[in-house]
């Protein structure tokens, strides 16, 4: 079989969940860490940094504004850099990644005792229960593999009353902009990730893991069967991202006798 074709699908068992998942995506972010941010701007038509904002301001950084945050699946960084100078905040952030080269790429971003990154898995973070009383992932829960082990995982690092917000890729409702989404997605995305980043099969992953990941109101239900209480969410730019809000109860779950 042509090399072209085994890594092809390679991706495509990966971005399906295949027991080769956490591997791959160790693996292509560690390769694409260089040209990330670049083309994360370009793809997203720099949409990107609107949606990370909004989902900062979801945070409920009020609370405790000189707590400790965590950022799941941190990438480049770029969503603790923006939170970290966020007005009001006074805390710090831990930035969790498994792909080391991706936190390298961002060091530079904000002082690393304010960001401070840890090269940790998402399945088995080094934190304390209770520990963080805030937490957030951006574009990084689809890549998990183990979708409610990393849902819990984070349960138990959140204190009471904390709040986990999810940014997330999402496909859109309407048949109109599905069919656009569909074109830019499986073919514009692949060409031009696979260019710049000089990764052949990196950006045929991703919409295959957006089409793989659940959609809006099944991600509410997977949040809540984790424990997550008040879930919300909402769609962004007609559907093509969401936001999705849980918070860990402030009073303890009291199990039934049985
Ligand atoms: C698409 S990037 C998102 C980066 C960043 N949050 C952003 O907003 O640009 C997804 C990141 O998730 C990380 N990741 C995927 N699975 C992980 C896991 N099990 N544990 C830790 N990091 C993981 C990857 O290494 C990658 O850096």
């Amino acid at each position: 079989m042509p090399e072209l074709e085994l890594e092809t699908r390679e991706a495509e068992a990966a971005a399906a969940g295949g027991a080769e998942k956490r591997a791959y995506v160790r693996r292509i972010f560690s390769e694409i860490a260089p040209r990330y941010d670049l083309l994360n701007h370009l793809l997203s038509l720099n949409v990107d940094r609107r949606w990370r904002a909004r989902a900062i301001a979801e945070l409920g950084i009020a609370r405790a504004p000189a707590g400790t945050y965590l950022d799941l699946c941190a990438g480049t960084l770029d969503v603790g850099a923006q939170l970290v100078r966020t007005p009001g905040f006074a805390g710090r952030v831990i930035a969790a990644d498994f792909a080391e080269p991706m936190l390298r790429a961002g060091r530079g971003k904000a002082s690393a005792t304010l960001l401070v990154p840890v090269t940790a898995d998402a399945l088995e973070l080094p934190l304390r229960d209770g520990s963080v009383s805030g937490a957030l992932v951006a574009f990084g829960i689809r890549n998990v593999a183990g979708l409610d082990a990393a849902l819990a995982e984070v349960h138990r690092v959140l204190e009471p009353g904390g709040r986990f917000v999810i940014l997330e890729l999402s496909t859109p409702r309407s048949p109109l902009v599905r069919a656009g989404y569909h074109a830019y997605f499986h073919h514009v995305l692949p060409a031009i990730g696979g260019l710049v980043s000089g990764h052949r099969t990196a950006y045929a992953y991703l919409p295959r893991s957006v089409a793989n990941f659940p959609e809006e109101l099944a991600l509410a239900g997977h949040l809540r069967e984790a424990g997550f209480v008040r879930v919300r969410y909402e769609s962004l730019t007609l559907g093509v991202a969401a936001i999705h809000v849980g918070e860990r109860d402030s009073v303890p779950r009291v199990h039934p006798a049985r």
